[in-house]
């Protein structure tokens, strides 16, 4: 593993010509990121320990600070690293094995990752101190040539033979190369003997198609090295995917190739198949048959996945016989109930998700100190090596001007706690900001409409203080704005229609005032659906429950009193999440298109023309519409609105700074209990 002098010295040098970077470099910070809070919850049962286990990341998009207002999720990669420093320690302790997997996407999210040229320069060189044994690239890696690049050439020869592309290459020099290795066989410290391959899903809309490549399942299975790892021997299959596990495989050639691999590997063997998905930005698992299921666990270091396995069989083995320790081990299945045709005793298996937080990592292994209201972390839970990534990582954050504080989120502004419309929605905050914010002097007094679309905003804000890496983090892509001059009121109604906005356009001057462009809700069918809508996994006769110990009326009224956060169903049943929290809507996003008003004559009436500003992100798709509704609008029609050094990611950072309260020091976060 690459070693700690991290932040190589070099990145640090670069970074430190931020101007007016003048900052502290003796602070050790005693735990986490100085601003963060830790939580008062504490995780609900001991983890679950079998022979073979697994620590899961996915999804970090470069949030490797942590997340400074969310209690749940307060701990910063340095907390992570003596976690994992203590969980190693103890697998070696019982005799057992212990794997850590990544399933990709580590830029395009927060400061640290994406404030740097190339991204990742400080973040990856901060990632690189879990030694993962097994991690590939998510569809964030190969959205531009140069980024896969970076990846190919840097994290990617970091880990060697553990970072796994098997359908995912890069141009060098104008030749295709895979990113990292293909696949993996190796032997793990008990003699178990794994064969693993590292898969990501293709978007051919975002990615780099001419510097970059995605394959299908099908084209993997052609393979020579293919058919070679196939013949190696193998106690276990691991697959790693930057892809959803719940789809399933129809067509090889274009599905999920994740489950398509599956699918293939099931059908020479019948061998235990482990996989850790990623890219749903969600905590689920999913069981395929009795030896075979998948992980997903969360995003943006919100969440640590846990898959502890009992019953591998391995002539090979080396490690314990019987499970030591007093931790409970796995007792659940994936087996069709009760079917009478299983012959084997079952294959026991369970899983978890771990809140990001040093309360529960520490719960997990040195134990907590203080009483149960008030729980503390004893020092002996800091590693040297955690110290010292926590330290680099505040050092980073200031150097790369992440810290300042813009103003005081005086509640939480998101899209999942509040409906388009209500105050506390974080798509009206951004209303409010394109507004205020996307002037152009010489024509502020004239009306105008400022597009914007949902994947502009990337996360929630939270209760406290508002920071520019926070402004990072919810808007993290830089758009430029362009605009079409005076469009009338019938095109623009038009157009937004044709692009299935959901926000009411009527038009003055045409007495229509009924007939709106709102669509129906079906147009969101293919949306991700609200992880409260219980509907899909439990009402599936083909979905198979192992354990179900009490029901879910009953678990929501005892979860009245807790912080929100996740609650997640899944296939093994409603106790994966190792803190339990009140119910939010998780992920689900009400808007494709919505756009901000200024300057209107009358703000209950679109004028008859007005300016129609959008984000460059959104020319093509706004000048396809026009066509298509017949309007005669070019690409010589669309003009530059700002100076495109002015993008998305200011708009926040210039409204909060100069809209929202300035004090610092009254403004709390929402704490656990709070309402
Ligand atoms: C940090 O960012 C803020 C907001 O954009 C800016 O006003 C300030 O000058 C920056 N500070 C440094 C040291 O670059
Ligand atoms: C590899 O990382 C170094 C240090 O951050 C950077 O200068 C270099 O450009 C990177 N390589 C590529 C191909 O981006
Ligand atoms: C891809 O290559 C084609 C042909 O060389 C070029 O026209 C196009 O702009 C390139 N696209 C990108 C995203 O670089
Ligand atoms: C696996 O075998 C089944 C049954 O023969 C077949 O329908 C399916 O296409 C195979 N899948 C793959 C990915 O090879
Ligand atoms: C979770 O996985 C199940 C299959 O096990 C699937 O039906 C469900 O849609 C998934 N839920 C989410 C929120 O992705
Ligand atoms: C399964 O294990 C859990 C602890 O992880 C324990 O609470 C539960 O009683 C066990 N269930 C069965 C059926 O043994
Ligand atoms: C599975 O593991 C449990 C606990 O170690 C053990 O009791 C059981 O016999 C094992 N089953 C098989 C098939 O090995
Ligand atoms: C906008 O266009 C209308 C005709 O469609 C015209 O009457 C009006 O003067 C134009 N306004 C500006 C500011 O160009
Ligand atoms: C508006 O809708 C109402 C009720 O649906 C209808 O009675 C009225 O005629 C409509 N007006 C126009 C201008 O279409
Ligand atoms: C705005 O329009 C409404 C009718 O839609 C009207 O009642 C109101 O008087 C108008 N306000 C102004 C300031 O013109
Ligand atoms: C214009 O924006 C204001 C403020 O957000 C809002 O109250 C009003 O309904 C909007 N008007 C139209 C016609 O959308
Ligand atoms: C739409 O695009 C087509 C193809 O470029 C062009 O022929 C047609 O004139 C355009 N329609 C309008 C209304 O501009
Ligand atoms: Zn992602």
């Amino acid at each position: 593993m690459r070693s700690l002098s991290v932040l190589s010295t070099a990145a640090l040098l670069a970074l430190a010509t931020v101007p007016g970077s003048a900052f502290d470099y003796n602070i050790i910070y005693p735990q986490q990121q100085k601003e963060a809070f830790d939580t008062t919850e504490v995780p609900r049962a001991p983890l679950p320990w079998g022979k073979v286990n697994f620590l899961h990341t996915t999804d970090t998009h470069g949030w490797l600070d942590g997340h400074a207002n969310v209690p749940s999720w307060g701990a910063d990669w340095g907390d992570f690293v003596s976690f994992v420093t203590h969980m190693k320690d103890k697998a070696l302790r019982k005799k057992v094995d212990l794997l850590l997997i990544d399933s990709g996407d580590f830029h395009d999210g927060g400061g640290l990752s994406d404030s740097t040229s190339p991204k990742g320069a400080v973040s990856d060189s901060i990632f690189e101190n879990i030694d993962y044994d097994i991690l590939t690239v998510g569809n964030h890696g190969v959205r531009t040539g140069a980024e896969a690049l970076n990846i190919h050439q840097n994290l990617s020869r970091v880990f060697g033979d553990r970072f796994l592309t098997s359908n995912v290459d890069v141009k060098e020099n104008g030749i295709l190369k895979s990113i990292g290795n293909r696949y993996r066989a190796f032997q793990t410290g008990n003699g178990l003997r794994i064969v693993a391959f590292g898969v990501t899903v293709n978007d051919p809309v975002l990615r780099d198609l001419n510097n970059t490549e995605v394959y299908s399942a099908g084209w993997i299975f052609k393979q020579t090295w293919f058919q070679e790892a196939m013949k190696k021997e193998a106690d276990l299959y691991v697959l790693v995917g930057h892809a959803p596990t719940y789809a399933s495989c129809l067509d090889p050639k274009k599905d999920n190739p994740l489950v398509c691999l599956r699918d293939r590997i099931r059908n020479s063997t019948d061998k235990p198949i482990q996989l850790f998905g990623g890219h749903a930005h969600h905590r689920n698992f999913t069981c395929y048959d009795d030896r075979s299921s998948g992980i997903e666990s969360g995003k943006y270091c919100d969440t640590v996945g846990w898959v502890a396995l009992n019953n591998v069989s391995s002539p090979t083995w080396s490690g314990a016989k019987a499970l030591l320790g007093d931790e409970p081990h796995p007792n659940k299945s994936c087996a069709v109930g009760n079917q009478g045709d299983i012959q084997d005793t079952p294959y026991l298996l369970d899983r978890r998700y771990l809140d990001w937080n040093r309360v529960t990592f520490a719960y997990h292994t040195v134990n907590l100190e203080g009483d149960t209201g008030n729980p503390s972390v004893p020092a002996s839970f800091d590693t040297p090596l955690g110290r010292k990534v926590t330290d680099d990582i505040s050092k980073a954050r200031h150097l790369l001007n992440l810290t300042y504080f813009l103003g005081c989120a005086k509640e939480d502004y998101c899209f999942n706690c509040k409906k388009v419309g209500q105050d506390g929605n974080i798509y009206e905050l951004l209303k409010v900001a394109l507004a205020d914010t996307v002037v152009k002097k010489e024509r502020a007094h004239l009306a105008r409409v400022v597009i914007s679309n949902d994947g502009t905003i990337r996360d929630n804000i939270y209760q406290g203080p508002f920071t520019t890496g926070d402004a990072y983090a919810v808007v993290p892509f830089p758009n430029y704005f362009q605009y079409i001059a005076n469009m009338s009121c019938h095109n623009f109604k038009k157009m937004a229609s044709n692009l299935q906005a959901k926000q009411d356009v009527s038009c003055i001057d045409d007495g229509d005032h009924n007939d709106s462009s709102v669509i129906d809700e079906e147009v969101h069918g293919s949306q991700p659906q609200s992880h409260l809508e219980l509907r899909s996994i439990f009402d599936d006769p083909s979905y198979h429950q192992a354990t179900f110990s009490y029901s879910l009326e009953q678990r929501n009224r005892e979860r009245k009193q807790y912080s929100p956060g996740y609650t997640t169903h899944d296939a093994l049943g409603n106790d994966g999440d190792d803190t339990l929290h009140s119910p939010v809507i998780e992920d689900e996003r009400y808007m494709k298109l919505f756009w901000a008003n200024a300057s209107f004559p009358n703000l209950s009436h679109y004028p008859p023309s007005f300016d129609v500003v959008f984000t460059h992100y959104l020319t093509k798709r706004i000048l396809d519409a026009l066509n298509k509704t017949g309007a005669p609008y070019t690409e010589k029609d669309v003009i530059d609105y700002l100076p495109r050094a002015y993008t998305s990611r200011e708009v926040l950072v210039d409204y909060t700074a100069r809209n929202w309260d300035q004090d610092r020091e009254n403004c709390p976060i929402r704490r656990p209990g709070d309402r």
